[in-house]
């Protein structure tokens, strides 16, 4: 009985006009097999139309069958030999409304996810593409080109929302017309993906080709921008610049769509510490210790000489207070080292660690605690700082390892013998690749890129070995990249690099001082002038962490050069070297 029940709701047979009036009344999609009686229903669509029904099993969609010398209504299709399928959307008045009331920007359902392990980025057919017609041949382009398309959703963005979505580009000339532009019509937001393990966002970007549709034109006439743009406002395409840029773009358009986090993809809290100047200076490898023995790991450390303006920024709810002189002045008076630690409940455990804030509390009612062992003579300040929750954690590690950018080359050697493998610890070790581009180096060209050492005994050498064969340039970013990176490659001298950081890069693929295998931008200064050199088409404005943290950096410049050479993270031990440019 089942079985018939279901035949019936898979497909209707129409006998009369009756029965075609009862079911052309129904909502949603009705396809209808119009047949003569002389031959029947098609065979194969029949069951083709079966199959669809039962796997979309969706109320609003109907397959019917007719026959023409029955039912009035088909009385001209009568005495037809080929095949007529008739179509009819029948508007469901209810969810109408319900469409004319749902508020921008989504209508996706929570359940919808990006599954884990997979990289996604945002891309948008802007509306000067939509409005020539071409969303569906993109979107078929973008399918060959073997990208999974998770989303896809026509909108039109109000002009506030536009203004919203570039806000980073607020300061800039064309930003006016630029919000103008796609706030004119319809655009298509899609997310994107690709297969597990492979970074959509740099893949994307070089799919898209240059946002200068006259470079995109002479260099990438294969990408889209090169086919579809007619000028830099009007590209017809865009996509997102690295992670944190897909995951604010994503969080825009489709807030209630939600990453899918596995056991193994859900990353362990992470505090922020803090140690101050009178304990560091004379104890900091027993500090270091005493964290690593209460199992937290150390993902990121920079040791800095804050200003007083630092200071009352980071501490900005304790500027009233009347420890506060003291506080700034213990927090200037020499470098403080700032750690991001990781443990599961790492707020709560570095705090139960630290023991009370107060230092005669802490001296003595808990003499164990670190706050009351590391204590110099004549303290008033205790020595160690602790993120006060999750959120204020995240906020704090923000302020001292901003997301940054910067610019890294696989050198000619490296790249073609173990490019694989550099790519591969490029990935592990969290870096987004954001921009990437193989280029032949010319001499003028590797001079420039190496002026810093011009007049070096090497510089000649240099320049001839980087113009030997092509280099992978790229733009990575990360939290804290431009250490983080000069952490991975490790030491120049890959004989240093085999003792004191043995699985960097340099330690791994580098064959001498000179062919050491892969190079990066010294400081954030450097990063962004390299970056413009090398890609120097693209949208390279300071993000938002970039230009708040630049004056930090600048005004700690020295120091924070003098404390790279005796700083590096925990991963690797490597030491940043003050020789590259
Ligand atoms: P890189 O990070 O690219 O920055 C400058 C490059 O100069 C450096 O890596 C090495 O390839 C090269 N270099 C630095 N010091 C020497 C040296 N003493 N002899 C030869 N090459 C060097």
């Amino acid at each position: 009985m089942a079985g018939k029940k279901k035949e019936i709701i898979l497909q209707i047979t129409i006998h009369n006009q009756e029965q075609w009036e009862e079911v052309l009344s129904s909502k949603g999609l009705i396809v209808v097999d119009v047949y003569q009686a002389w031959c029947g229903p098609c065979k194969t669509t029949v069951s083709l139309f079966r199959k669809i029904k039962n796997e979309l099993g969706d109320d609003l969609l109907h397959f019917a069958v007719a026959e023409a010398d029955s039912i009035d209504a088909l009385e001209k299709y009568r005495g037809k030999c080929e095949p007529t399928f008739l179509y009819f959307a029948i508007k469901d008045e209810e969810l109408l409304e319900e469409e004319e009331t749902s508020p921008l920007p989504t209508q996706i359902e929570d359940e919808e996810l990006v599954p884990s392990g997979k990289s996604y980025t945002v891309a948008i057919i802007k509306p000067d593409a939509v409005a020539h017609g071409k969303a569906d041949e993109i979107i078929m382009k973008i399918q060959d080109a073997g990208f999974e398309i998770l989303a896809n959703e026509e909108r039109t963005m109000t002009e506030s929302e536009a203004r919203d979505f570039y806000k980073h580009r607020a300061g800039e000339e064309k930003f006016h017309e630029l919000v103008q532009f796609m706030s004119s019509g319809p655009c298509h937001v899609l997310i994107i993906s690709k297969s597990e393990g492979e970074d959509v966002i740099p893949t994307w970007r070089e799919f898209i080709g240059p946002t200068d549709v006259e470079v995109a034109k002479k260099e990438k006439p294969e990408s889209l921008r090169a086919q579809y743009g007619t000028e830099v406002l009007y590209n017809a395409v865009h996509g997102s610049n690295d992670r944190e840029q897909a995951s604010r773009e994503l969080a825009f358009f489709f807030p209630s769509f939600k990453l899918q986090q596995t056991e193994e993809s859900r990353t362990p809290e992470r505090t922020l510490a803090l140690i101050r100047p009178d304990v560091l200076k004379d104890r900091k490898d027993e500090v270091l210790q005493s964290i690593r023995d209460a199992g937290f790991s150390i993902a990121m450390q920079k040791q800095i000489m804050l200003t007083k303006q630092q200071v009352q920024e980071f501490y900005k709810e304790h500027v009233d207070q009347e420890y506060f002189p003291a506080l700034e002045q213990q927090m200037t008076s020499g470098p403080v080292l700032a750690l991001a630690l990781v443990k599961d409940d790492a707020v709560k455990h570095w705090r139960n660690l630290l023991g009370p804030a107060d230092l005669s509390e802490a001296l003595n009612e808990a003499p164990d605690s670190l706050r009351a062992r590391f204590t110099p003579r004549e303290t008033k300040i205790n020595q160690l700082h602790g993120s006060s929750s999750p959120v204020e954690a995240e906020k704090e590690i923000n302020f001292f390892f901003p997301v940054e950018r910067t610019l890294a080359a696989i050198k000619p050697d490296a790249l073609e013998e173990h490019r694989d493998e550099i790519m591969e610890r490029i990935q592990a070790a969290g870096f987004t690749v954001s921009h990437i581009k193989e280029t032949n180096l010319n001499q003028e060209v590797a001079e420039e890129f190496y002026k810093e050492h011009k007049g070096k005994p090497f510089f000649d050498q240099l320049t001839n070995y980087m113009c030997r064969g092509p280099c992978l340039m790229m733009i990575l970013s990360k939290e804290n990249a431009v250490q983080e990176w000069r952490s991975l490659m490790g030491p120049t001298d890959p004989t240093e690099a085999q003792t004191s950081s043995p699985e960097s890069l340099r330690s791994l693929f580098a064959k001498s001082i000179l062919q050491n295998a892969v190079h990066g931008s010294s400081n954030l200064n450097h990063a962004m002038e390299k970056m413009k050199f090398i890609f120097g088409d693209i949208e390279l404005e300071r993000t938002n962490n970039e230009t708040l943290t630049q004056s930090f950096l600048n005004d700690t410049a020295d120091e924070v050069k003098q404390s790279d050479e005796n700083t590096a993270t925990e991963k690797n031990e490597a030491q940043p070297s003050q020789e590259d440019g």
